[in-house]
């Protein structure tokens, strides 16, 4: 073991009960989601053309680099809390608060996101079977204009945004291995169809719509051309958040070491695969100037008579596939707060465990509460944009812990070692800093506004009852 824990008090405990084929679902259960099934159409009608394959490629690249950074981490230091334990074991607590408070941004706005996404599908079918959902229910009370202001729509909440999260909650209070029993289910369902219509639709693709591939840029930064190929890589990176939160389930791993980073590299790996087949797809089915719509894999099936039956049979695998990335990064979220409050730096309910469900539930209840209450009035773009910059940040960190971790404690027991890491993490950083770089200021802005909040809540708590860590790193003899 490269780390060794000390004996805790039992209400404490995760429940070690996943193998390498949960922890592989686990990370599929996250990635593939709106980012595929909305996301990427509005990447390519707006942004890339066809080239959206190539974003996906670089996105994927860059996501790999610091999966194989956040391998040799999970591996060593094999506790809940993913990149927040990794920083405080490398660059101390304020550091560690600094980055878990950025996970927070990541996991908690993501499956907000990702449920009012749900919403609007979920919508969509009820609407298709006859029992439209009152308007006064079915959207956010708020909304965004153009120019960023904040107006109101005239409704009252999101309702089954709202009722998708009690429903994730509830499984995830649980039990671990429910969860991961129904993620698994649904990892599935969703799998099957991404695969149908890649399978179906290859042989359909039209040439004449990948042609140019890279459509030429209009005069404008960002507009088609290559760097409409970098904005849109900025863009759909939203598609790969979630690969992170099979590290964060560490501690519920069976034989960690080995098995999270299978988990982290599998899921990312294949998904990577699937997301270029099936924009390739996407983009060939129909024209890309056609595809910014919210429904746009749909959409795109539709386009040719051949493929149109595998529309509403996309929409099903859409319902399914969003509700699993609510739900294990809504897992990943409690187990964020239980690893901080272990630590001192939130209060202790956040690790209390349920004494029969051994799930951190109150955590999980708390979480959920305020995923709901951002998914049940914010809508979608303004929670998008928050989610990225807090991941890409972690990611950037996470790459740099490695290599001062390798510097620091060179003799330090390590079961995975990042291949190539004076390579391998100086590129994470470039091209994690590169998509931070591509994000909209208004973005870098509100990172600024949370970084504060959180600096004012660790001085005001978690600086005054931070506790030494419980694990301790494992080095080999001299
Ligand atoms: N990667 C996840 C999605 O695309 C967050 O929905």
């Amino acid at each position: 073991m490269a780390v060794t824990e000390d004996p805790v008090a039992e209400q404490h405990e995760l429940q070690r009960a996943l193998g390498p084929h949960h922890l592989v679902a686990l990370g599929i259960g996250a990635i593939i989601g709106a980012g595929i099934f909305v996301i990427t159409g509005h990447a390519a009608a707006a942004y890339a053309g066809p080239g959206v394959v190539i974003s996906f490629a670089i996105a994927g690249l860059g996501c790999l680099f610091a999966g194989l950074c956040y391998a040799e981490y999970a591996s060593t230091i094999p506790v809940a809390g993913s990149a927040y334990t990794y920083t405080f074991a490398t660059m101390g607590r304020f550091m560690a608060w600094f980055i878990g408070w950025n996970l927070v941004l990541e996991y908690l706005a993501a499956s907000a996101t990702v449920a009012v996404g749900w919403s609007g599908y979920f919508n969509d079918f009820m609407r298709y079977i006859g029992m439209p959902i009152t308007t006064a229910f079915a959207s956010a009370p708020l909304s965004m204009d153009a120019a960023g202001h904040i107006g109101l729509t005239g409704t009252f909440f999101n309702l089954p945004a709202v009722a998708l999260i009690a429903v994730v909650t509830t499984v995830l209070v649980l039990g671990v291995r429910l969860s991961a029993s129904f993620n698994n289910a649904m990892v599935a369902l969703k799998l099957c169809i991404v695969l149908l219509v890649i399978a179906v639709g290859l042989p359909h693709v039209v040439g004449a719509n990948h042609q140019p591939f890279i459509p030429p840029n209009t005069g404008t930064w960002g507009h088609f051309g290559w760097s409409g190929v970098m904005r849109a890589t900025g863009v759909i990176f939203f598609a790969y958040i979630g690969f992170d939160v099979v590290s964060v389930a560490a501690q519920e791993a069976k034989n960690p070491q080995r098995d999270i980073p299978i988990g982290i590299l599998g899921s990312l790996i294949l998904c990577t695969a699937l997301y270029m087949l099936m924009s390739y797809v996407l983009t060939g089915l129909a024209n890309y100037t056609t595809l910014n719509v919210p429904h746009p894999v749909s959409k795109a099936v539709e386009a040719i008579a051949v493929t149109a039956w595998l529309a509403p049979i996309v929409n099903v695998g859409a319902i399914v596939g969003l509700a699993s990335v609510v739900l294990v990064l809504l897992l990943g979220q409690s187990r964020i707060f239980y690893a901080m409050s272990r630590d001192g730096m939130i209060p202790p309910l956040f690790s209390e465990i349920h004494p029969a469900f051994k799930t951190p539930w109150k955590s999980s209840i708390v979480t959920s509460i305020f995923c709901a209450f951002l998914a049940g009035l914010l809508p979608i773009d303004i929670l998008g944009e928050l989610v990225s910059i807090g991941t890409l940040l972690a990611f950037v960190i996470v790459c740099l812990g490695v290599m001062i971790l390798r510097i620091t404690k060179p003799r330090l027991v390590r079961p995975f070692k990042t291949p190539l890491v004076w390579l391998v993490a100086p590129s994470g950083i470039l091209m994690c800093g590169a998509m931070m770089y591509w994000l909209p200021i208004d973005t870098w802005i509100r990172l600024v506004v949370w970084t504060a909040i959180g600096v004012v809540i660790y001085f005001a708590y978690g600086r005054r009852h931070v506790k030494a860590p419980r694990w301790s790193l494992q080095e080999e003899p001299e």
